[in-house]
């Protein structure tokens, strides 16, 4: 239907072409003399209309009740124009064959049912409208990501989703058990658990074959290794964080993209992090116009300048006691007090790119080192360290770098000082050990940017199945 829809002056060019159209019924309208389908295959937001008289090859399943509302249908026809005002063409139908029938159950009959509703039928949700477009909006944010790395001599670098190191030092991992199957067991389980046991309690994090490991809260320190090795390099892959937030911006899994760059400081990271993320929402602007249209109207209004001024307009830079400094000034009453040291709530991050900076995304550098994670740069000030968070309105933090502590005994130091082991670090602290240069890097959570490019107000409806704290299902 994209094919159709999207070629010059809407599909008019085509007019008089035999087509097939595969898809789902959305809607199914009986008038005496025709019956109008609208059917969708997910190619593009619009259905395309196909009009069905009597002679119909097949008519009788319309009349048998077979065409409902989501069933699964192969229609051919002829493409004529339209005379409805909402499409240029529409297929007037020879022949139409029910494919898959569907159960008068059919959950998504209705024109609007609301996002929580969807969240309970995550299965059948990818057949809205909604879903259709943030669906086809993440996927060209992923070829963007690629698109432009890949374009700027960046090697992608697949990040192990099992790891025993914990990049943030957070504590906030799932641990991985080891599963076998039940023919070893006399159960009737299909798989059991044999945890290892130490003074006859369960040791969870032994379970790796013996050996501790975790799901990876990020790919980073991985990453730097590359780095270190072939310069620009990024990671693109699935990261896990067992905290438990139910807030409409955190995840348990969530997709993280991780560039690291070679020679290079924080002013690079900061540019790197503004150019991809200017590259990728032009390249929706650009290719995704009728989604966005759609986001435009229903999800959120003015979006689309919003964007265009994103991909436009330099971004604010702002250092952490500045940050405060305005903070601390504005009139707005905050629930969590502040003073230097403190992190920033997303209260007080969306006051900055939001009321602030009217909607302007921002970066905040230099944090205080007692707030930031151990791999961080020390400034010369010897309290802050070379850290940046981008912002943007209604998400908050975007993407969150900084520049990497190459100086061995520094790293060391900030290791003893966090009661951080050296030992589990010991191939990390290799990296300077053996030709150490001076890097950067960021992360950014993707479906943070998925919300932040269609206006959804969750994050739980910008993946197409959420992990959250307990739930798994689907
Ligand atoms: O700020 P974070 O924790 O930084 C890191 O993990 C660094 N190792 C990244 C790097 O320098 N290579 O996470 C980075 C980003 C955040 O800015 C946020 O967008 C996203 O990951 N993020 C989450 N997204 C969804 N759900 C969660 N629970 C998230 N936690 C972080
Ligand atoms: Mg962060």
């Amino acid at each position: 239907i994209a094919d159709i829809k999207g070629g010059p002056d809407g599909g008019l060019d085509r007019v008089g072409q035999t087509l097939v159209v595969m898809g789902w019924v959305r809607t199914l309208r009986v008038q005496s003399s025709v019956t109008f389908l609208e059917v969708n295959d997910g190619s593009c937001l619009s259905n395309m209309q196909c009009v069905m008289n009597s002679d119909a090859e097949g008519y009788d399943q319309v009349e048998s009740g077979l065409i409902a509302t989501g069933a699964s249908i192969w229609v051919q026809g002829t493409l004529v124009a339209s005379q409805g005002a909402k499409q240029k063409v529409e297929l007037k139908v020879d022949k139409v064959v029910v494919v898959g029938q569907s159960d008068p159950s059919y959950p998504i009959q209705k024109k609007r049912v609301s996002r929580e509703f969807l969240r309970t039928k995550a299965h059948l949700r990818p057949r809205t409208n909604t879903f259709g477009a943030v669906a086809r909006v993440r996927n060209a944010l992923a070829y963007a990501t690629h698109k432009f790395f890949q374009e700027n001599g960046f090697v992608w670098i697949s990040s192990p989703i099992i790891t025993a190191s914990d990049c943030e030092g957070a504590g906030e991992q799932f641990c991985v058990t080891t599963l076998i199957p039940s023919s070893r067991e006399a159960t009737d389980s299909p798989v059991r658990a044999i945890p290892n046991t130490k003074d006859g309690l369960i040791d969870w994090s032994q379970d790796f074959f013996g050996k501790p490991a975790f799901l990876t809260v990020s790919g980073q320190l991985n990453a730097e290794t590359y780095a270190t090795a072939l310069s620009d390099v990024y990671t693109f892959g699935p990261t896990f964080r067992a905290e438990n937030s139910n807030t409409t911006r955190h995840l348990a899994e969530f997709w993280m993209i991780e560039p690291e760059l070679a020679f290079a400081d924080l002013n690079d990271d900061t540019a790197c992090a503004t150019a991809y993320l200017q590259y990728v929402v032009r390249h929706v602007l650009d290719n995704c116009k009728e989604d966005m249209e759609f986001f435009n109207t229903w999800i959120e209004k003015g979006i689309i300048d919003r964007l265009n001024d994103v991909a436009e307009k330099d971004f604010v830079q702002l250092p952490y006691t500045d940050a405060i400094e305005l903070l601390l000034k504005a009139k707005k009453k905050f629930e969590f007090p502040l003073k230097w040291g403190c992190d920033l709530q997303s209260e007080h991050e969306r006051y900055i790119t939001e009321e602030a900076f009217n909607g302007c995304p921002v970066i905040i550098r230099d944090y205080p080192k007692e707030i930031k994670a151990f791999y961080m740069r020390q400034n010369d000030d010897g309290r802050t360290v070379a850290a940046m968070d981008m912002l943007v309105p209604r998400v908050g933090e975007l993407i969150g770098g900084s520049q990497r502590e190459e100086r061995l005994e520094y790293l060391e130091n900030r290791l003893d000082e966090l009661k951080l082991s050296k030992e589990s670090y010991w191939w990390y602290l290799d990296l300077r050990r053996y030709g150490s240069v001076p890097h950067a890097g960021f992360g950014l959570g993707f479906e943070r940017l998925v919300q932040f490019a269609t206006g959804i107000e969750n994050i739980r409806d910008t993946i197409p199945f959420p992990r959250t704290p307990g739930s798994a299902e689907f």
